[in-house]
């Protein structure tokens, strides 16, 4: 990946990200209009967020494109890097907050099935918000502003995070569940 652009790896896997997300809405409709409350591929999209969205790609934004960013003059407080950390606060909140709706569901206890459908769209709304604004905003700044030798550099270190394990899965493997979800629900 000697030419690739940071940003571009990144905007890749929002793609793969948004893909889950359609994943989720899909069953979330279906499971407020009575169908099936989908339990496994809830579980599963949960899991996809947590390790995927989070551990292993706003991992990558925070720890290396963001200071990356910041060190070419893009401010943190009052900036966008500060509005993205932000968010990214927020998305783990509601990741937390819709597992736990499916443990209370597990419990038996009712409204479960309610309190996750209200933070998987709360969660669904803001992460397509988020990568439209990153896709379409800082991402182009970044381009503008990092050396040749910033991208390299950010790419390599991509490398090396997408090496490690995330919950004891590889990022190959999370690729994965986000392609079995698809074609579980004939959404590829
Ligand atoms: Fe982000
Ligand atoms: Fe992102």
């Amino acid at each position: 990946m000697e030419n690739e652009q940071p940003t571009s790896v990144l905007k890749s896997e929002h793609q793969i990200i948004l893909r889950v997300i359609e994943v989720l809405k899909h069953l979330v409709v279906r499971s407020e209009s009575g169908v099936a409350f989908e339990r496994e591929s809830f579980g599963e999209c949960v899991e996809f967020m947590r390790l995927f969205a989070d551990a292993c790609h706003h991992a990558k934004e925070e720890d290396l494109l963001f200071p990356a960013l910041e060190a070419r003059g893009i401010p943190r407080d009052g900036g966008p890097i500060g509005v993205m950390l932000e968010e990214h606060r927020i998305a783990r909140v509601l990741t937390e907050q819709m597992g736990e709706a499916l443990e209370a569901y597990d419990r038996g206890e009712s409204g479960a099935d309610s309190q996750f459908h209200t933070s998987a769209r709360q969660y669904a709304d803001l992460l397509t918000q988020h990568i439209y604004k990153e896709d379409n905003i800082l991402f182009n700044m970044g381009d503008n502003l990092l050396t040749g030798d910033d991208q390299a550099s950010l790419c390599s270190k991509f490398c090396e995070v997408g090496c490690r394990a995330f919950g004891g899965k590889t990022r190959d493997q999370l690729v994965k569940i986000a392609d079995t979800l698809e074609t579980r629900w004939d959404m590829a």
